[in-house]
């Protein structure tokens, strides 16, 4: 069965890709992987000296701040998919959602190693403002084994930092 990759990051252009995705899948009657990747934020993988000496840390606070960034990985894409599900259920379209640790292009470029298609937004969250694409969306174009396609959120949308 054909299998089609989304990188999803909770950006209006990430939801405007899992919807064409959607739409492509049902004219394809293929599978689709909703992928969220994410990673420590920076304070927790480079402490400061000052704060690794802090006699009041817990000792597993690394194991917590690893729990609840996952957690909250978890609930980024389940809401991003939350709406297209009901509607991908009705088209008879599987929708399996994978939050995978690790640098996002790797993680999508990884997921879509053996897929049909991988499909992004133009941007994200963050990043620097005023690109007409994300690190993450170029070097999927520049990068995968499958061919990409790029979605642009409709005009007005949230674009996030673009
Ligand atoms: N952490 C992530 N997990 C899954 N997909 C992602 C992630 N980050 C980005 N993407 C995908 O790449 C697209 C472009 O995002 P990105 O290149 O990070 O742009 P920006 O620099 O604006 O954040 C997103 O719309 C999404 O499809
Ligand atoms: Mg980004």
């Amino acid at each position: 069965m054909s299998r089609i990759v989304v990188g999803v990051d909770g950006s209006a252009d990430a939801a405007a890709a899992l919807a064409w995705t959607l739409e492509e899948a049902r004219l394809r009657r293929s599978a689709v992987d909703a992928v969220h990747a994410w990673r420590l934020p920076l304070y927790a993988a480079a402490p400061e000296p000052w704060f690794v000496g802090m006699p009041e840390l817990p000792h597993d606070l690394d194991a917590k701040v690893e729990a609840a960034t996952e957690a909250h990985a978890r609930d980024v894409l389940d809401a991003a998919v939350a709406a297209a599900e009901r509607e991908a259920a009705d088209a008879g379209i599987q929708v399996r959602k994978e939050v995978v640790r690790g640098n996002p292009a790797h993680v999508l470029l990884e997921a879509a190693r053996d897929a049909d298609l991988l499909v992004v937004g133009s941007r994200g969250h963050g990043g620097f403002a005023g690109l007409l694409l994300g690190s993450v969306s170029q070097q999927c174009v520049q990068h995968a084994s499958c061919p990409v396609v790029v979605v642009r959120a409709p005009a007005g949308a949230d674009g996030g930092a673009g």
